[in-house]
Parts: structure tokens; sequence; C-alpha cells
């Protein structure tokens, strides 16, 4: 099958962008868009022509390295699942494909495909750490955890940071990413003391790095860890939190 790629070339993130075109004319139904795109490098490696530059690492779900947008669509058309994991045949008769990075003021373009997400990582760190030595882990019925609370955080914990929430969003909010966070470690008893203090933290640093919040909804579309839009009320709920009991942490 033959593909036409319309692909974002940058040189440096105060470079200006284009769209170059390139054909593939041994594409499968079975490729990945990243074997699509590994295909492209090495027919541009043959001809002499720099490679498109792409992040990637697990390459089946579940790093979040590898988000590009593709025809408009964070991911691409196939719903709850990353870049790395959607194929050529969920495009149909669609043999054009306009792939670009991750579009969103908190993400500048590195290069080509390639964004800087680093935003995410501050909001994590924000929330702070244990850099105390704290032995032996404990037995792992030492602090009871209810059924329904461990299988909702792990839900929340599914949350694999690939960005495409704030891609989506027409503000560039990052609400869904912070609201998976803080519900998941909200919804366990390790840490509780620290609570205020972590939504106090995260939340202002959301509001510094990312746009706000208006409900479209847009990120929940996209997000391959099919996190819920109550990820989003745990943002609002946290900040209430932090706001009340910030202060006394
Ligand atoms: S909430 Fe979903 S879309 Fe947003 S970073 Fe996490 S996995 Fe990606
Ligand atoms: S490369 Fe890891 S999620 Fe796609």
């Amino acid at each position: 099958m033959r593909v036409e790629l319309e692909i974002w070339r940058q040189d440096g993130p105060s470079e200006p962008g284009r769209f170059e075109t390139h054909l593939i004319d041994d594409a499968t139904p079975e490729m990945s868009l990243l074997e699509l795109l590994d295909r492209l490098n090495d027919q541009l490696a043959e001809q002499g022509i720099e490679p498109i530059q792409f992040e990637s690492d697990c390459r089946e779900g579940i790093c979040g390295a590898c988000g590009v947008t593709v025809n408009d669509r964070p991911h691409g058309p196939v719903p709850k699942t990353p870049s790395c994991r959607q194929h050529l045949r969920a495009f149909g008769q669609v043999t054009t494909l306009r792939i670009e990075p991750l579009r969103s003021a908190g993400f500048p373009v590195i290069r080509d495909l390639v964004v800087d997400r680093s935003a995410l990582d501050r909001l994590i760190q924000a929330g702070g750490h244990i850099d105390v030595l704290t032995g032996t882990a404990p037995d792992a019925d030492a602090m009871l955890v209810g059924h329904e609370d461990a299988e909702a955080a792990l839900d929340f914990a599914a949350c694999i940071g690939c960005g495409a929430c704030v891609a989506a969003c027409p503000n560039g909010a990052a609400h869904l990413f912070a609201g998976a966070k803080l519900a998941h470690l909200g919804l366990l008893p390790h840490g509780e003391q620290e609570r205020g203090r972590r939504s106090k933290a995260v939340v202002d640093q959301l509001d510094t790095e990312f746009g706000p919040c208006s409900s479209y909804g847009e990120c929940v579309e996209v997000c391959p860890a099919g996190i819920p839009l109550t990820a989003v009320a745990a943002v609002h709920k946290e900040r209430l939190r932090g706001l009340f009991r910030g202060r006394a942490d």
C-alpha cells in the first residue's frame, strides 16, 4: 500500500517549521505508525537526507514517549491508544497522513516531532518526594486499603504522562494529568499527612505552567490510559484542600 506522509520538520526550537511530503510505497496495514516512521527514515538515510526526529521507548503503550498528532488528532484515530499502538489498518481508505508534534504552548518543539514535555515533570516534582532513609519496605498488609480505593487508585495511576490531554485541550490545560496524579495519591493512606501541602504545590504549578480548564472534555477523548473526567474534579477538590489545609501542613 502507498502512503503519502505530510510530516513536520523543524531544525530547532527557534527555527521556523514546515511540512515536507514523502511517499512510502511499501507500507502494509499491519505497520504501526512508528514502524512507518522507521521506514521513512530508512528511505531518507538511503537518500542521504537527515532522518525525522521522533521519540519512542517501550513501543507498547507504557512509557508515554511517542505522542504525535496524526491528522489533527493527538496519537491518532484509535481511541485509548498511544501513537506506537496505532496501526495503518485503522486509517481505512485514508492514505495521506499528516504527522506533526503534540501542539501546545507548554510543549515547545525541540526538533521535528520531538517536544519538550518537562513541564509535566515539574508538576510531579512540585508534589514532593521522600528523601529520608525509610528502612526496609513495610509488610504489604501493614496499612490496609479498601479494595475499591485500591482499584480506583490504580486506574488513575494508569496515566503514562504522554501529554496528549494537554495537546487536545483548546486552553492547553493539564488538569487531566494533574488530577490523575492527585487522585491516585489522595485515594491511598500513604502520604496523607502531606496531602494538603502536596495538593497546593501541584495546583500552583499547574496554574503557573498550563492554561485553565473550561471543561471541554477534549482531553478524555484522546487519553490512551482512559483517565476519566473525574480526575479534573479531583483537581478542584484538591485545590480547596490545599487552600484550607496547605498552611497547616
Ligand atoms: S491523563 Fe491521559 S492523555 Fe494525559 S498525560 Fe496521562 S495518559 Fe496522557
Ligand atoms: S513508545 Fe512507549 S507508549 Fe508509545
